[in-house]
């Protein structure tokens, strides 16, 4: 309950600060601004928009400063799911409820629509003259976070992989942008290095639970609910938790994962309480 208004509201506010971002492209081609919107407004749970306000108003009381911030993340994890979507890789037709950009657009407009989230978060995140959030957000996207950690993912498949390589590929490919959601939060509030430290490792924990509990709905989930289809794990032979020790084990780290996430926060008081009951919620979610 507490989680969902929290989701909500931040949601509310991000959606609101995203459409005021498109305001100024009355000059683009209609056709890609209309892809970009087609996967940018189609109701994700916007989790990590919420993690870099939450982080932020944990902060400084005030979570309008992290706004530019939670816009360009969630354009570049939009990104990531039109690109995750696509024929060359996951090769699914659902997402979001709807079916996949290059299912209602053709692939061209997947590829280029993704392409330009990408530039067009930078270009939010750098208009703040934060270099070191620029810094921290290609860090978090790039060859050693999201896109080297959807290589490896790729790499991966139909290999038989083993925990240490698991646990790399989810840091990367989900875990580098929802940590960097807190740090980016933290950052913009003006956290102290202790604290920035406190959120990172609460992100890590986070990340990890997040993909164990998206690897064991893709399993034991309902495509409707999910808003994308299911088995698809299986079918390519990924290498996911459920594929390497089991859903029972798969959930039994899930719960680890959770536990460890609410126990680095004990630095903060009564205001990180949405965030101390998060994991218990991202644990038992069912999309
Ligand atoms: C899906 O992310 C891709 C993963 C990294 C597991 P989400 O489950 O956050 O997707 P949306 O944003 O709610 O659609
Ligand atoms: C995707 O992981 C992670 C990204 C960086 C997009 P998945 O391939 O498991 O995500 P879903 O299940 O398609 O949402
Ligand atoms: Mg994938
Ligand atoms: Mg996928
Ligand atoms: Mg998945």
């Amino acid at each position: 309950m507490v989680v969902d208004t929290f989701l909500q509201e931040k949601s509310q506010r991000v959606v609101s600060a995203l459409e005021a971002c498109f305001s100024g492209y009355t000059h683009a081609p209609d056709g890609l601004v209309d892809a970009m919107k087609y996967s940018l407004f189609s109701g994700g749970k916007r989790l990590r928009p919420a993690l870099v306000l939450g982080a932020c108003e944990l902060m400084c009381a005030d979570d309008a400063p992290g706004l530019p911030a939670a816009c360009a993340l969630e354009m570049v994890h939009t990104y990531s799911l039109i690109h995750d979507d696509l024929p060359c890789m996951d090769n699914d037709d659902m997402r979001r409820g709807r079916p996949t950009l290059h299912r209602q657009f053709g692939e061209a407009a997947a590829v280029l629509a993704g392409d330009a989230l990408l530039t067009m978060a930078f270009y939010e995140l750098a208009r703040t003259g934060r270099a070191d959030a620029v810094v921290e957000l290609a860090e978090a996207s790039g060859v050693v976070g999201m896109v080297g950690g959807q290589y490896c993912d790729m790499q991966a498949e139909g290999v038989v992989g083993d925990l240490d390589s698991l646990q790399q590929i989810h840091a990367r490919k989900t875990g580098a942008l929802i940590t960097v959601a807190l740090r980016l939060g933290a950052l913009f509030g003006g956290a102290s290095t202790e604290q920035l430290e406190a959120l990172t490792r609460y992100g890590r924990h986070l990340g990890m639970l997040f993909q164990i509990t998206d690897d064991i709905l893709d399993v034991a989930g309902d495509a409707r609910t999910l808003g994308k289809s299911v088995g698809k794990d299986q079918r390519s032979a990924k290498t996911t938790y459920p594929s390497v020790m089991g859903l029972e084990r798969a959930r039994a780290m899930a719960g680890v994962a959770a536990a460890d996430a609410a126990d680095e926060l004990a630095l903060f008081g009564e205001e990180a309480n949405v965030f101390r009951v998060l994991p218990q919620y991202i644990l038992e979610r069912d999309r």
